[in-house]
Order: C-alpha cells, then structure tokens, then sequence
C-alpha cells in the first residue's frame, strides 16, 4: 500500500482540499483508494458522503478503529486536523511514504509552518529518508508580492515543492458536490490539471518502488 499523508498543523491551510482531490485522482485512474479522515470536523467524511454513487469509488474511513491496510488498498490518502502534534504526527508520519504540506502565502501561514517543518525534519522516518515530505503553495496567484515571498521561503524549505495550485471557485464548487477536479469536465478544469501534473507524477513514479 501507498500511504499519503497530507499535514500542516495551520488550520485552512489546504489539507483536506488536496486529500480529496488526491482521492479523487487515484480513484479516476481505477486505484483502490481509501480515505482516512483523522479530524474530528470530519470535513473529508462529509464531502464522501455528498459524493455521487455514479462517481468513481473512494472507501472512506473516519480514523477510529480499522487501518486503510486492513481494506487491501493499493492508495491511503490521510487528512489530518490543524493542530496535529507530538506522538499523533510522528505515529502518521512514520507510518507515511509520503507527506504533503500545503502552505498558503500569507506571514501567518508561512511562520507558523516554519515550526512545523522544524519537527518534520527531526522526525527520524524522515531524517532515514523512509517518508518524503514534499510542499504544495496553495491559492497562490503568481502576479503578487506574498507569492515571492512564499517562493523564497520555500526555496529555502529544504523540502522540494511540487506544485503551486491557484486560488479558484473550482475548488469550493468540486468541495460543495463531493466532487474532485478529476471527475469534472476537462475544458473546466484544464489549467489546473497542469499544476496538479508534477504532484501526481511525482506519486505515481513512486508508486513502481514504494514499500
Ligand atoms: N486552491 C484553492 N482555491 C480556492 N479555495 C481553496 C483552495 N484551497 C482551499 N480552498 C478553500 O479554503 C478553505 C480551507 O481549505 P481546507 O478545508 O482544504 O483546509 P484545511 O487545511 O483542511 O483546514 P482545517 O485545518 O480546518 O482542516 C476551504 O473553504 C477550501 O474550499
Ligand atoms: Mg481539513
């Protein structure tokens, strides 16, 4: 199994924006995908749940109880809550391949996901290089001066960064209909399948040597 978590402790950041969307894009290539939902707001739940049957299937799991390698899936997308710390993230990063933290250009966001990347090195699964952690911008419009100042940031991450997503309606309206970018019709969705590329190749390259 494939395990992805996507983490930022700072809340709105895009966590389970991208889980879904990420679920979405492995259930649309016919993956066995599971979602789990490790927060107590369960938004990730909810938007399964306004997910239409005729859509390509995700299993859900709402983080009690059973494991997604319990399900035999072949991709485990966790969205996890803002806040999340100490035994709780090390338990889901060691667990991991993979971890994606989106970050939003504000100050807000960047400093306190400065702290956030500080304990994601220290971690030893990532130190060991048995997790990758890769950075997402999300809702950054390239024109600005906050996007500069994100792409500095993160260019001294240490952490590569696969993609920028743009801030667009697309993604609250795919959020509304329990819908992903990836069930939607292509000319709606065409810039943006573009910047989703580089993160899903990224996986999916993975995929052939993941453990
Ligand atoms: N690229 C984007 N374009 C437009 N809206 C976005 C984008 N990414 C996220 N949003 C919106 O921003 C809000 C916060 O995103 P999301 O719920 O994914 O963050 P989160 O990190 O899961 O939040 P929480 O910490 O509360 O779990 C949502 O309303 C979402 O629809
Ligand atoms: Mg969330």
């Amino acid at each position: 199994m494939n395990t992805v978590l996507i983490a930022n402790p700072k809340g709105g950041s895009g966590k389970t924006t991208i889980s879904t969307n990420l679920a979405g894009y492995f259930a649309s290539r016919g993956k066995h995908v599971v979602l789990s939902d490790m927060d107590r707001q369960k938004s990730a739940s909810a938007w399964l749940a306004r997910r239409d049957e005729a859509l390509p299937l995700i299993h859900g799991l709402d983080g009690r109880g059973k494991h997604a390698d319990s399900l035999s899936a072949e991709w485990s997308v966790i969205d996890s809550p803002a806040g999340i710390h100490g035994d709780k993230l090390s338990d889901a990063v060691k667990r991991a391949d993979w971890v994606i933290v989106p970050i939003q250009p504000s100050a807000f966001d960047i400093g306190a996901t400065e702290d956030f990347l500080d304990i994601l090195r220290a971690e030893k699964a990532v130190r060991k290089e048995r997790t990758f952690v890769a950075m997402v911008g999300m809702r950054v419009d390239t024109r600005t001066r906050t996007a500069l100042k994100l792409q500095a940031f993160l260019d001294n991450a240490g952490f590569p960064v696969m993609t920028n997503l743009r801030d667009g309606q697309i993604y609250m309206q795919a959020a509304e209909q329990g819908m992903s970018l990836f069930d939607m019709r292509p000319s709606l969705v065409a810039r943006d399948m573009q910047q989703w590329a580089p993160l899903l190749q990224w996986l999916m390259d993975a995929e052939r040597h993941a453990k």
